[in-house]
């Protein structure tokens, strides 16, 4: 008899909301392909650890809808080092695991690269709420969090209306201004501030003072957290624009709460095409979605792959923002 290929699953770096809809298809695809499953706690630093436990079909029932993740998920340092790498690629060898499932962002599938390049069998599935994985045209997680800080922007922009304010909203975004991006246009932002771009916070309130003479009772400022911190530019902008502004901090509110209709199915797809990957015999390899349909590329698109800001919708929000 043949040996029954086994199938584990991690996810790993900062959680987004459809993380357990990926869990959930990647068992589910899996035992459809008659594989074995296994559930690794708590990212690469579980796997270190050898926190691994076998999953069943019921095992992941009643979660695709649930925000976060039920394995965990950590940030892993030491899978950047030699001897990490070492202890991991054992720990899959002695469980006898025939592919991995890496559900995360570009470090994560940094270090996946790093077990392909050691013979193991890894496929990615590209889930953060950041939407900076290269190669993809989205990543799970990001629809959901943009649609949270879109509901949230909305009852801030009621009180700005009320008090005749303006506020600096902060969304998550380290490095990338995407999250900023999509929710300023989704929000009617005045000023939306990415680190991609530099900006003169005396032409931010060049901005903010024109709409005021023009007789609008609320500006929003939408930040990156990568470009400003939100009460230090309300603090700068109050003086300089001669009324009150005040600071909004979204920050983890963001990467909760359960995964739009948008983000369950995405992470369905992706997670269950890992899989046929994985069984296929393919490796160091991500699913991305394209268009409107998904397949595989390789791993290192994620991140090598400068995930620039599409323009044309950074030069829509200045227009559109009168
Ligand atoms: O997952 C990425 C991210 O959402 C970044 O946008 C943010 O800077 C970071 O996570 C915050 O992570 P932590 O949970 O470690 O504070």
């Amino acid at each position: 008899m043949a040996d029954v290929p086994r199938i584990a699953v991690l996810t790993s770096g900062g959680d987004s909301p459809g993380m357990n809809a990926a869990i959930r298809a990647v068992a589910r695809q899996a035992i459809a392909g008659e594989a074995e499953v296994l559930g690794i706690e708590r990212g690469f630093e579980g796997l270190l650890e050898d926190a691994v436990r076998p999953l069943r079909i019921g095992d992941v029932g009643g979660i695709l809808d649930r925000g976060g993740t039920f394995l965990g998920t950590a940030r892993s340092e030491r899978m950047f080092t030699e001897e990490g790498l070492e202890t991991a690629v054992g720990v899959l060898r002695a469980r006898g695991v025939t592919g991995l499932v890496v559900i995360g962002g570009n470090g994560s599938f940094r270090a996946a690269d790093e077990l392909h390049a050691r013979g193991v069998k890894v496929c990615g599935v590209p889930a953060t709420i950041d939407n900076d994985v290269g190669g993809t045209d989205t990543c799970v997680g990001f629809d959901t969090a943009l649609n949270t800080i879109a509901e949230a922007a909305g009852k801030v922009r009621d009180t700005a209306s009320s008090h005749a304010r303006t506020f600096v909203i902060e969304v998550m975004g380290r490095r990338s201004g995407m999250l900023a991006l999509y929710s300023g246009l989704a929000c009617g932002a005045d000023r939306i501030l990415v680190p991609e771009v530099p900006f003169d916070i005396r032409d931010v309130c060049r901005t903010i003072v024109a709409g005021v003479e023009r007789g609008k009772r609320h500006s929003l400022v939408v930040v990156a957290e990568g470009a400003a911190h939100a009460m230090h530019l309300a603090a700068e902008l109050s003086p300089l624009c001669g009324h009150q502004v005040r600071a909004v901090v979204l920050g983890h509110v963001q990467r909760g709460g359960s995964p739009s209709a948008f983000d369950r199915i995405l992470a369905s797809r992706m997670s269950a095409l890992a899989v046929r990957a994985l069984l296929e015999g393919q490796s160091g390899v991500m699913a991305a979605l394209r268009y409107t349909s998904v397949r595989t590329i390789r791993l290192s698109e994620g991140y090598t792959a400068e995930r620039a800001l599409p323009q044309e919708l950074y030069d829509l929000a200045g227009v559109l923002a009168r």
